[in-house]
């Protein structure tokens, strides 16, 4: 998939939408080679690639720096760049001009997260030739208000505040939505209400479409354990158990040996 076009086509067509993160060359040349339909160079590569505790400390250099190396191992696949915290919201100037450096690392869209003081900007962005995800739900950048990585929209009140919110982010014209930590009840709701596809995240299997950090996936933290997580590799242990192997030839002088000389 490299066009906005075939997620509406794939919602359409009842055909399931899987989305990864990516924030690097290498991976990038993994999944281009992979099924997957889209990749997500996501501000969660301050947290994942940096250490950050949140994606607060995401900016525009970092996600350039990202998209950039992303789109030299990625030829056919679309790719989503996100607005970090709040590079979106200092005036419409700085906006155009933070879009303008993301797109041009090689991101064929952008995503933005809330609805609350973005309509406007999706409206402009999408009016100027700019495919835009939404994102809801837990909504990472606003953590310190949120108080935490916590499920959203349990109470009558927030989920319908949620779905408000789909809808108007389906009127300012955006190609998809994030719904991320939300109760599936709620996601398959949205999902029928509106009608552009939805991406879940902790949002159960109603959804049009997943979408998971690759190093969750893959199992690279063996600390982080979320109910909604599946992992699909043990990768922590694989690349531990590699590494101290390669460590021990070293240190045996098995390696390299003859053939591996020259
Ligand atoms: O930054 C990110 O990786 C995301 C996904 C979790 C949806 O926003």
């Amino acid at each position: 998939m490299n066009s906005v076009k075939e997620f509406a086509k794939m919602k359409n067509d009842n055909k399931k939408i899987s989305v990864v993160t990516c924030y690097d060359y290498w991976s990038a040349k993994i999944l281009d080679k992979t099924n997957i339909d889209a990749v997500l160079v996501g501000d969660s590569a301050a947290m994942v690639m940096h250490g950050y505790e949140t994606t607060v400390n995401a900016d525009i250099e970092m996600m350039a720096f990202h998209i950039n190396a992303v789109k030299r191992g990625i030829k056919n696949k679309l790719i989503i760049g996100d607005m970090p915290f709040l590079a979106h919201k200092k005036g419409i100037d700085q906006l155009v001009e933070n879009v303008d450096t993301i797109m041009k690392a090689g991101a064929n869209a952008v995503k933005i997260e809330g609805a609350d003081g973005n309509l406007e900007s999706i409206e402009y962005l999408v009016k100027s030739g700019v495919p835009v995800m939404g994102h809801l739900g837990l909504t990472p950048q606003s953590v310190n208000q949120l108080g935490g990585f916590k499920l959203q929209g349990k109470e009558n009140g927030a989920a319908q505040k949620i779905i408000n919110d789909a809808k108007l982010l389906e009127e300012a014209g955006c190609f998809s939505v994030v719904l991320e930590l939300v109760p599936a009840e709620l996601a398959r709701n949205i999902t029928e209400i509106i009608s552009i596809p939805t991406i879940g995240i902790g949002a159960g299997p109603h959804t049009s479409g997943q979408v998971l950090v690759l190093h969750d996936l893959l199992g690279m933290d063996d600390e982080f354990k979320p109910k909604f997580l599946r992992k699909y590799l043990n990768g922590f242990q694989l690349i531990k158990d590699a590494v101290n192997q390669y460590d021990d030839d070293v240190k045996n002088s098995k390696f390299p040996n003859g053939k591996e000389s020259y």
